[in-house]
């Protein structure tokens, strides 16, 4: 495989880690303001970039390439209100999407269809991602900001659950 690709299907592994990482904070967050729907909400959002990060990883390994796993930045964003991790989360899957969009452009440049396919999977789930992220924010202002309005998403949210990724490699 091309060592750029490599090199960056490697990077993605951090990325998604860092994306669980990012995510654990904000479920850390709303645990402390006891909004224990938001919280869980961003506990299973931390699992599925688990998820995401151990799937690169499979692919990799299953085309032979060798994978190092570098350290993860901490999560450095500052939380002053209940909208505040919404937006990041918006902000932090765009950038996630342009990631897996250069990861894609090298491929096509590279003709290295087979990732191409394995990227495709992802492709569809950054629109999802970016979908969730976008309604969290809006309901979130058009209900959020009144106690009731706040306590039924609260309750709403408490009901996601973990489910393992769709896509399965090897
Ligand atoms: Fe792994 Fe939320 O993108």
């Amino acid at each position: 495989m091309n060592e750029t690709i490599a090199k960056l299907l490697n990077e993605q592994i951090n990325k998604e880690f860092y994306s669980a990482y990012l995510y654990l904070d904000m479920s850390n967050y709303y645990d402390e303001l006891d909004l224990d729907g938001y919280a869980n909400y961003y506990m299973v959002q931390a699992q599925e970039e688990r998820d995401h990060a151990l799937l690169f990883m499979k692919y990799m390994q299953s085309n032979g390439l060798k994978v190092t796993l570098d350290a993860i930045d901490k999560p450095d964003k500052v939380f002053t209100d209940v909208l505040d991790p919404l937006v990041a989360a918006a902000e932090h899957e765009r950038y996630v999407t342009a990631l897996i969009n250069n990861i894609y452009h090298e491929c096509y440049a590279a003709k290295d269809y087979r990732t191409m396919k394995f990227l495709d999977w992802f492709v569809d789930e950054q629109m999802e991602e970016e979908d969730n992220a976008d309604s969290m924010i809006s309901r979130y202002k058009l209900f959020g900001t009144d106690a009731k309005g706040l306590y039924m998403l609260d309750q709403e949210y408490k009901a996601r659950v973990y489910a393992p990724p769709s896509l399965v490699i090897g």
